[in-house]
């Protein structure tokens, strides 16, 4: 192979990933919504068309990145939606990558006009209901029979307990654990994390580009495809 040139290892494979995070709208102008930015499920749709898959991108709220090239791209905006088109590509897909932050909460009402203040009178507490979990249902509900799932959390404290308990409660085959803290801030362009593996398997990845954890989240997916 030319020097630059990449395995098509994932030739012939369809892969999903899910990217950005999830608004959940209070009114026609305001959200509950997070810092994720999108760029770690980019850099995994870019690597993945790269080594020859066919690519749906679930992205939410992704706005100023550019659709990768060759990679078909589903806007999602809130949890609901990401659910919906998650499950519609996940039908045939051999892979699934959640890299988006979902919301674990909406606000139980929508007002379709804008929340207006009174004067002298303080705010309505706001009640949230739950979100479904897609993750969990996708790992429990397979649409196919070896489907791998990735899931990506970002952890405080022991991360790596933490990120095993998490593994074993949504069922997936691989859980890629980020610590939260100082420099592995949202936005940045890089990034340190442990991928977990429900066979046991641990494989730290050293602190560096996001495409350099997206190709090995795809070395680890192409192993159990194989
Ligand atoms: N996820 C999901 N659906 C949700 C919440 C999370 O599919 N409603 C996915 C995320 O895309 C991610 C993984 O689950 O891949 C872990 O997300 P995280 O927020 O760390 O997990 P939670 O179960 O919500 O745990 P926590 O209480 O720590 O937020
Ligand atoms: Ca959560």
């Amino acid at each position: 192979l030319a020097r630059g040139a990449v395995e098509p290892d994932l030739a012939g494979r369809h892969v999903v990933v899910s990217a950005g995070g999830t608004r959940e709208p209070l009114d026609p102008v305001r959200f509950l919504g997070n810092r994720s930015s999108g760029k770690q499920g980019y850099a995994l749709a870019r690597t993945a068309a790269a080594r020859g898959a066919r690519v749906t991108l679930v992205a939410a709220n992704t706005t100023g990145l550019p659709d990768p090239a060759g990679v078909d791209v589903v806007q999602a905006g809130t949890a609901g939606q990401l659910r919906e088109a998650v499950l519609k590509a996940a039908a045939d897909a051999d892979a699934v990558v959640m890299a988006a932050a979902v919301a674990d909460f909406r606000p139980a009402a929508y007002a379709a006009g804008k929340i207006k203040k009174r004067d002298g009178q303080e705010p309505e507490p706001l009640v949230l209901v739950r979100n479904p979990d897609i993750l969990a249902e996708i790992s429990a509900d397979r649409a196919r029979p070896g489907q791998v799932i990735v899931g990506f959390a970002a952890e405080t404290d022991d991360v790596l307990a933490n990120g095993r308990r998490k593994l074993e409660r949504k069922g997936c085959d691989l859980l890629v654990v980020n610590e939260v803290g100082e420099r592995k801030t949202f936005g940045s362009e890089q990034n340190e994390a442990v991928v977990l593996g429900a066979d046991g398997s641990e494989t730290p990845v050293p602190y560096g580009p996001k495409e350099a954890l997206a190709d090995t989240v795809w070395d680890l997916v192409a192993q159990r495809l194989a």
